[in-house]
């Protein structure tokens, strides 16, 4: 069988559109890069003491991990240094981070560097999550709502999984495809073709441990789940980091939640840099991703780290989830 990499993969996709300039084939391998870097940092972490905290809390008044620092520092220059970006947003950052002028390009990326920081120490699956839009018009400088448009202008989103093996899941639009990093030559390559997302699965993921904060909807369609009378009960699996519990919804299908709690009313994942790009992924995988009102990608993003709750993964389950929120509604 013929062997595939990103590059290839990336620059054969570029040649199916005639006026592509090529600069979102140097985006997206300079994060390619930055994730080969940080893979490899990942995976030596504990010999090289980059576990730990670095000292200090981010925007969002989190700890902030030395892996987080690195992989952010490696995520803003590798993109400052593709000539291709506008505007980069950051978990890690608390404002937009602008490109001097003579490095500035077409693009604004939206990344969450390191994702599932809890999970960094104990050596269970991380990832980074990013987003890519289009400046919104010709204007020579691009400012805020260039920064906050919404999931349906997204040019391209993907993410990449530190796991038992490193994978790059990607979609410039059209299908989702997933890369998996061979280490023995530094080299992403396709294995996954066209990923698609089974209809229904018999998973349910959601931290359970905030039952009592959860409204009524929520805490019945997790009861449901978990009742021999309701159906075949559905397998629990929470990993904790993002990535993983969506890449393990992509693969065996099921539904990912992080619902509004009391002490998190608006959820605790953010827009940019999280939901939205997994709900992309989703989408075009042929599942679906909603906040439980409307669509994740049709919401109109009105702050850089504005959070919302996120129901994702096979279409009837989370149709399923939803038509419990309607009952609760009416
Ligand atoms: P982080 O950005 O600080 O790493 O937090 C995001 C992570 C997600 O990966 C994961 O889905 C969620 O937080 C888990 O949160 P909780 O521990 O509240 O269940
Ligand atoms: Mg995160």
């Amino acid at each position: 069988m013929e062997t595939i990499s990103l590059t290839r993969f990336v620059l054969s996709e570029q040649k199916k559109v005639p006026e592509a300039t090529g600069e979102l084939t140097q985006l997206l391998s300079s994060i390619q890069t930055a994730v080969k870097v940080i893979s490899s940092a990942v995976r030596r972490a504990g010999i090289t003491k980059l576990f730990g905290t670095a000292g200090s809390t981010n925007v969002q008044g989190e700890e902030v991990k030395k892996l987080d620092i690195l992989a952010n520092e490696l995520f803003i220059n590798m993109l400052k240094s593709s000539y291709t970006v506008a505007l980069l947003v950051s978990e890690e950052n608390e404002t937009v981070i602008e490109i001097e002028t003579e490095k500035k390009g077409k693009y604004i990326v939206a990344f969450d560097p390191l994702d599932g920081s809890s999970n960094i120490d104990c050596l269970v699956s991380i990832g980074s999550i990013f987003a890519i839009w289009k400046k919104k018009s010709d204007k020579k400088s691009a400012d805020i709502s260039d920064a906050l448009q919404p999931g349906n202008s997204v040019v391209a989103a993907g993410y990449a999984l530190y796991g038992s093996a490193t994978m790059m899941v990607l979609s410039i639009g059209t299908g989702v495809n997933g890369f998996m990093l061979d280490p023995s030559i530094g080299e992403f390559i396709l294995t996954d073709i066209d990923m698609k997302i089974p209809k229904k699965g018999n998973i349910y993921a959601i931290n359970e441990g905030y039952t009592h904060q959860w409204d009524d909807a929520i805490k019945e369609y997790v009861q449901n789940k978990k009742d021999p009378a309701k159906g075949k009960p559905y397998n629990a699996r929470y990993v904790g980091s993002m990535v993983a519990d969506v890449h393990r919804t992509i693969k065996y299908g099921g539904v990912f939640i992080y619902p509004a709690t009391k002490s998190s009313p608006q959820g605790k994942l953010r827009l940019l840099y999280e939901c939205i790009p997994m709900a992309f992924i989703i989408t075009k995988a042929g599942g679906s991703a909603s906040n439980g009102s409307i669509p994740i990608l049709d919401i109109q993003p009105k702050a850089l780290h504005e959070r919302s709750p996120i129901i994702l993964g096979s279409s009837d389950d989370v149709k399923e989830v939803l038509d419990v929120i309607k009952k609760h509604k009416k």
